[in-house]
């Protein structure tokens, strides 16, 4: 099997935003707590905080982190995770059914963020909370001094206020399971509230509403549509999230969700543009993807406790990843790298632990999950300008989403440095593809370095022992002649190919 790719530096989609390596820090599981958090850690700091998660962070590349939810957030009274320690009361968690020790909030997580170089995205609870606390949390956290909250922030120990940017108001509220679910009526009017009186505070903030939860709810579409009519004026993101996973051994369907994703933000965009030209304004809405992975829901780690079993961060949500997972996930990247224009954020969900890139050992060891591979190298590698790939490529038939191209393609280009960047996955399950690269738009680019994340069995899994053998490899068979990259792609692949 062969395919072409044509790169030209005409085919600009927008520009690389490093909003789009963004994670999701919730308080689910051990995410918080023996995740980021772990005082007993040997690389632990006065706050408890793991130093080599910190460093594994870096090393992945992650810009900005969501928190404190998800769904935990719909229930949360941020003021319980303030002020000292040993003050601070432990609660229920109904949407995890876990307790919550309030060990780690606002503060520690700020400090976090300091550490780690990330920036903060806060999420404030529209589910059981309202306007007043999302303004209390808005007060303690920028508002510079002279006031109760900030003065409060102060006394705990910040002089300088966090000056957070982004926020989400609210999680997920088109989802029956979320604490405080409304009708997108309901929501939108909440929201449309929160967010005029947000702006009364700070009119520079950059406010996100709930989109929904999946593009399969019944009300994809409509809710966004409802949501948009009323808080147009006073948001600039709507919020979209998809979880990925392979069902019944449809390994073609999966190797394809990045066709989903590229659905769901066509149709937010179109859902979104349709409200712009009613109200007959200039702005437009553009889409946080505050919520993507690969989850795989169905397994019972992703099933809360019962009954009278509240523990304090349980074991959930702890997919391992495999080859095939990886791929997808670069797919995904190479998706929200195509919709730059549209997608001008997004967070892996999540951080750690918990259906995320790396895992701990409570006390002990680091390792990095199959899919930490594709994340890291997109975030470090995707830099200037976005450019539009034409694929040419065998489809293959899928159950979801019927014919589907082998071959998936975005290409970053930095005009200064004349570097030029090529992700591509191969979702064939079993051929490798000959890859043919037409780069006559771009003259005399030489291969600086092509590398392959594959493995013969792509079901094989990292674990504590070994979460390097199937880390990317260089791609001996890439070569550059006469303005054509020419290569093989195994299946179940992803490939970055580097020009200078
Ligand atoms: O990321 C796990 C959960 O998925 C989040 O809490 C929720 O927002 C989504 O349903």
């Amino acid at each position: 099997l062969s395919a072409s790719l044509t790169v030209d530096p005409a085919f600009r989609v927008g520009p690389v935003r490093r909003r789009t390596f963004g994670s999701f820090v919730e308080h689910l599981g051990r995410c918080v707590y023996s995740g980021i958090h772990d005082p007993g850690h040997p690389t632990a700091d006065a706050d408890g905080f793991r130093g080599d998660v910190v460093e594994l962070t870096k090393e992945l590349g992650i810009s900005s982190v969501r928190y404190p939810g998800g769904n935990f957030v719909s229930g949360y009274r941020w003021e319980d995770g303030i002020g000292p320690r040993d003050q601070r009361p432990s609660r229920l968690d109904l949407a995890w059914h876990s307790t919550e020790p309030n060990l780690v909030g606002v503060d520690e997580f700020m400090r976090w963020t300091a550490l780690s170089g990330t920036e903060p995205m806060m999420a404030v609870n529209l589910g059981t909370r309202g306007v007043q606390e999302a303004l209390d949390l808005l007060e303690y956290c920028n508002v510079r001094s002279g006031t109760y909250w900030s003065d409060l922030r102060r006394a705990n120990g910040a002089p300088q206020p966090y000056d957070v940017r982004m926020w989400c108001l609210g999680n997920e509220m088109d989802g029956p399971w979320q604490i405080g679910h409304k009708t997108a009526h309901e929501y939108g009017r909440l929201a449309a509230e929160t967010a005029r009186a947000m702006r009364m505070v700070d009119p520079g903030l950059e406010l996100v509403a709930c989109g929904s939860s999946s593009s399969a709810m019944p009300t994809f579409g409509e809710w966004e549509r409802i949501v948009l009519d009323e808080t147009y004026e006073h948001v600039d993101y709507i919020s979209a999230h998809a979880y990925y996973a392979e069902e019944d051994g449809d390994l073609g369907s999966f190797l394809a969700s990045a066709v989903d994703m590229d659905h769901f933000v066509s149709s937010v965009a179109a859902a979104a543009d349709g409200v712009r030209a009613h109200k007959k304004l200039a702005k437009r809405i553009h889409i946080s993807f505050d919520e993507w992975n690969v989850w795989y829901q169905k397994r019972a780690e992703s099933r809360p406790p019962t009954g009278h079993d509240w523990p304090v961060a349980p074991v959930l949500l702890e997919d391992r990843y495999n080859v095939a997972d990886a791929v997808v996930v670069g797919n995904l990247l190479i998706s929200l790298l195509r919709n730059t224009d549209r997608v001008h954020a997004a967070s892996l969900a999540q951080l750690v632990n918990v259906i995320a890139p790396m895992m701990t050992e409570p006390g002990g060891r680091l390792w990095r999950q199959t899919t930490f591979h594709p994340f890291a190298q997109a975030s470090q590698l995707a830099v200037g300008e976005v450019l539009q790939v034409a694929v040419e490529a065998p489809t293959y038939e899928t159950a979801r989403f019927g014919d589907v191209p082998l071959l998936d393609a975005v290409a970053t280009w930095d005009e200064p440095a004349g570097a030029l960047t090529v992700f591509v996955v191969n979702r064939s399950t079993d051929g490798d593809v000959r890859l043919d690269v037409d780069l006559r738009a771009l003259p005399g680019l030489r291969l600086v370095e092509a590398t392959t994340l594959s493995n013969p069995d792509h079901t094989w899994v990292a674990s504590p022992d070994d979460d390097v053998s199937v880390a990317p490899r260089p791609n001996a068979s890439v070569a550059v002649a006469d303005g054509r990259l020419g290569g093989t792609l195994p299946p179940v692949s992803w490939s970055v190919l580097r020009l200078a």
